[in-house]
């Protein structure tokens, strides 16, 4: 096989892996969504491929043992045949026993992974691998298979819960008319693409803007599959949040927690608890509740993986000005307000010139109904990740 077949074999095969591991999101987290494909390299070009395996729930096998099994299912011999996995094999006994040496024993005699664990527990698994004698290699040929464990890696360096910003907005860049209103921007097809979002997420934010403004539920409704009951936050120094409110009144659909200041009244406090919502005082820097504190704690405390944001330009402003947006999400609707009174998506102080912009990179955008939807991800480095605009055929799309 030339280079570029080679490449070429590597990107498609580390595609399919990254299209199967992404059917694990949602229900995988803490752990990562791994996805990984068996099969044999053809003398000219192209791989018969033998098994396709993901990662389908925490304690459950790994894609590669799920891959191996199939292979045994189906009468196949991994033998001397290659494996295509998003992550680098595990090396050590968790849950699971190793992945590296499930595939050592199998015979698997090429490994290719397009992500290195982050993970001190995990890594090692190409070291193992190579030193028995298996041909391993990183290759960064899909963009799909990067993507889909950037949230783990940011996690696993971090601390903090991968932050996705979503909203929706005219075509001139506001999210609500001067009076507030913002029901409904766009239409069924995008508010149904959010609910999917919050369907799968370990927690849902918003601010004391929003809920005074709009009194949200923050519940996936209308999915058919909630993958998880997102722990709903609000951000309410003051504590303003009304106990008699939707979220108060629907604890029972899922958990709800304010982040007040130490200073919040003891009687809106009390009001609160009595109504069922957990109010948890968040450090303060200059006078501000320190988000970044709040946010590790729901990964620390909570096991929170992703949290989406779903706030107005107070609480989205600020995550901008801290750099704490991971992805942001953007609901376009074809109507014009063109009102300078009318709510911006953002209020910040980030940059008052064009090179202090945040950098982001654009994942995909999609039609939905008479709406677009868009995704992008911040760009934090100009590793692997920056070079996704130089792929064909290959990349991540927009949905959930
Ligand atoms: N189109 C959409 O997708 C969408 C989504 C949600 C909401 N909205 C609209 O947005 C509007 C509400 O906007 P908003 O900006 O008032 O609401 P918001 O962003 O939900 O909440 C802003 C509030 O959070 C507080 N806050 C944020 N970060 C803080 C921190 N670190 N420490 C202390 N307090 C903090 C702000 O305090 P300060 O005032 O002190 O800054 C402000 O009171 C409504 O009209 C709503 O309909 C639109």
């Amino acid at each position: 096989m030339t280079g570029y077949a080679e490449r070429a074999a590597d990107r498609a095969m580390l595609d399919l892996a990254a299209r199967a591991a992404y059917r694990g999101v949602g229900l995988v987290e803490p752990n990562p969504p791994v996805g990984c494909v068996i099969g044999r390299r053809l003398a000219r070009r192209g791989v018969e491929i033998l098994a396709i395996g993901h990662h389908r729930a925490v304690g459950g096998p790994h894609a590669e043992a799920e891959a191996l099994a199939l292979c045994r299912a189906r009468h196949a011999d991994p033998a001397g045949a290659s494996a295509w996995v998003t992550l680098e094999p595990c090396a050590h006994h968790g849950r699971t026993p190793p992945c590296a040496d499930a595939l050592i024993e199998a015979g698997v005699a090429e490994v290719v992974f397009a992500t290195q664990d982050p993970h001190p527990a995990g890594a090692g698994g190409a070291a193992r691998l190579r030193s028995a004698g298996v041909d391993v290699r990183r290759s960064d040929a899909s963009a799909w298979a990067l993507e889909l464990s950037a949230p783990f890696v940011h996690r696993v360096r971090t601390g903090r819960p991968w932050v996705i910003a979503k909203w929706a907005q005219t075509l001139d860049g506001r999210l609500a008319a001067r009076s507030g209103e913002s029901k409904w921007i766009t239409g069924p097809r995008a508010r149904l693409d959010a609910h999917r979002l919050r369907a799968r997420v370990g927690a849902v934010l918003t601010g004391i803007g929003t809920v005074l403004a709009d009194d949200p539920l923050l519940t996936a409704r209308g999915v058919p599959r909630v993958r998880r009951r997102a722990l709903r936050v609000v951000v309410d120094p003051e504590l303003r949040t009304p106990p008699d409110g939707r979220l108060a009144r629907s604890v029972t659909d899922g958990p709800v927690v304010v982040w007040s200041s130490a200073g919040a009244r003891a009687s809106a406090r009390r009001a609160l608890r009595d109504a069922g919502v957990e109010v948890v005082e968040l450090p303060e820097t200059s006078g501000r509740l320190d988000l970044e504190a709040g946010l590790v704690t729901l990964a620390r405390q909570r096991g929170v993986s992703d949290a989406l944001v779903e706030a107005g330009p107070g609480l989205l402003g600020e995550l901008a000005d801290l750099d704490l947006i991971d992805e942001a999400r953007a609901y376009i609707a074809p109507a014009v307000l063109a009102d300078a009174g009318a709510l911006p998506v953002m209020r910040g102080t980030r940059a008052r010139a064009l090179q202090e912009a945040a950098p982001f990179r654009l994942l995909g955008a999609r039609r939905l109904g008479p709406d677009l939807g868009v995704v992008w991800r911040r760009s934090r480095d100009g590793g692997a990740h920056a070079a996704h605009g130089d792929q064909k055929g290959s990349g991540p799309g927009v949905s959930a």
